[in-house]
């Protein structure tokens, strides 16, 4: 029952927060909601291995906003190489993760916002498919699958049935076998002092 009236609560509620782009001024507040979502573990994941020291693809970290402008949600997209086709051939692609709301926030749509304007400017930006690891339960709602994905693994422990992917192109994924590897930008690292 308590479900149900939430539900409801959260159909009739007006629009409370806004999708926008993360600027270099959200990166602590994005920090923090991460670690008080994920927990402290959250750097040991497989896919950590592919953001570490890398940037987000071009236009591809959004965060969701309150009326006050305090991040309460944050989901970022990472390039990658997706094993390679029949012929041998890399296949560009995107990993998304994490995704996180505030807790205090979950149940108003926050995560789903996010989610699609992250699938639509992905597919703006000419990407041909998706990559993620998380519960199907949640994902599939967005055409995340596991089959796409069968061929594929992470770079470190992964379980098969969480890994997913969503192809923006169809036939994108067609063949794609082997390993996950980052093929983002470098994060620019501090410059080297050179003795006088
Ligand atoms: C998962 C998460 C992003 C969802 O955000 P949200 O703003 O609450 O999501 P939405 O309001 O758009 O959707 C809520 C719906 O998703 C469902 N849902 C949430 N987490 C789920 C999960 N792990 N598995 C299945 N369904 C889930 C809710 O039951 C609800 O279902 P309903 O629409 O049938 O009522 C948020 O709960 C979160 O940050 N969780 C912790 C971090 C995490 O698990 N990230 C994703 C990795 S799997």
């Amino acid at each position: 029952m308590a479900a149900v009236l939430d539900s409801v609560r959260a159909f009739f509620a007006p629009t409370t927060f806004a999708i926008d782009a993360e600027n270099p001024s959200d990166v602590v507040a994005r920090e923090n909601l991460l670690d008080r979502v994920m927990g402290p573990d959250r750097r040991k994941k497989s896919s950590e291995k592919i953001r570490r020291n890398r940037v987000p693809a071009e236009g591809l970290a959004l965060v969701a906003r309150d009326r006050d402008g305090h991040v309460i949600g944050s989901v970022r997209l990472w390039n990658i190489e997706a094993g390679v086709n029949d012929e041998g051939t890399p296949i560009n692609a995107l990993l998304l993760g994490p995704l996180a709301v505030a807790p205090h926030q979950g149940g108003k749509g926050i995560g789903s916002a996010l989610m699609r304007a992250a699938i639509l400017e992905a597919k703006k930006r000419g990407h041909g498919a998706v990559l993620l690891v998380g519960d199907a339960a949640y994902y599939e709602r967005f055409g995340f699958f596991a089959e796409k994905a069968r061929h594929l693994v992470m770079p470190g422990p992964f379980e098969r049935s969480r890994f997913l992917a969503l192809e923006l192109t169809e036939g994108w994924l067609d063949g794609a076998a082997g390993m996950i590897v980052p093929s983002g930008r470098m994060l620019a690292s501090a410059p080297v002092r050179r003795a006088a």
